[in-house]
């Protein structure tokens, strides 16, 4: 073999190497249900005793306060927390602005099947909101709730195939929603 078939077999093996690559990328890319940054991570948390709920988790998450901006963003977005289809928030109303559809799409509508949020951070200690969102049937075992449990990954029912055991909302969102409820008084 002379060094020009050499070079280019040793191309064509690239070549072929590359595309079998990026057709496995796509496959992946394609499959891919949970993509707005849903993860297998579960954070470690300890239970502690609550004020006003059996339990709480004192703790933050990630060891670090949340963004309320971020946490409005995931409160509302209609695939990750979509707070607001259950729970009416006065505050993130007040946001949706009369003409602007955007806005309104984001922030209006809000369904009525779990308490109003509004002055929540007043009946709740942060570490009660927090194991609240983490995991309702701990925080409540007796409600059956039907409130998601956003950060756990397993006993859950019709869980998209794709999607099995991943959290819905990442400790960091976790913690970005929390910083948000504190502001709720
Ligand atoms: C599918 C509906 C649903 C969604 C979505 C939902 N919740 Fe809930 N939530 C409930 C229900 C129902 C309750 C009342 C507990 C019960 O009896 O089930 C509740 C209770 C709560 C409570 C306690 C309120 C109180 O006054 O006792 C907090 C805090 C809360 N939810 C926060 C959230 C946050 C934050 C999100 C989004 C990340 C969220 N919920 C998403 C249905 C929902």
């Amino acid at each position: 073999m002379n060094l020009a078939t050499k070079t280019l077999k040793a191309g064509l093996v690239l070549a072929l190497a590359v595309a079998l690559g990026s057709s496995a990328a796509l496959a992946k890319k394609k499959k891919a249900k949970c993509k707005d940054g849903e993860t297998a991570t579960i954070a470690k948390y300890k239970l502690s005793k609550g004020e006003n709920l059996d339990k709480a988790i004192n703790a933050s998450l990630t060891g670090a306060a949340g963004d309320p901006k971020k946490g409005l963003k995931w409160m509302t977005h209609r695939r990750l927390g979509n707070c607001i289809a259950c729970h009416e928030v006065k505050k993130i109303a007040a946001l949706a602005k009369a003409g602007d559809v955007k806005s309104q799409k984001s922030y209006a509508f809000h369904g009525a099947v779990g308490p109003a949020l509004d002055g929540v951070a007043g009946r709740y200690t942060e570490g009660e909101l927090r194991l609240l969102v983490v995991d309702i049937k701990k925080a409540m075992p007796d409600a059956d709730s039907i409130m998601p449990s956003f950060h756990r990954a397993g006993g859950m029912t019709r869980v998209h195939k794709d999607c099995v055991g991943h959290n819905i909302l990442t400790a960091e969102r976790v913690e970005d929603v929390i910083a948000y409820l504190k502001t709720l008084k």
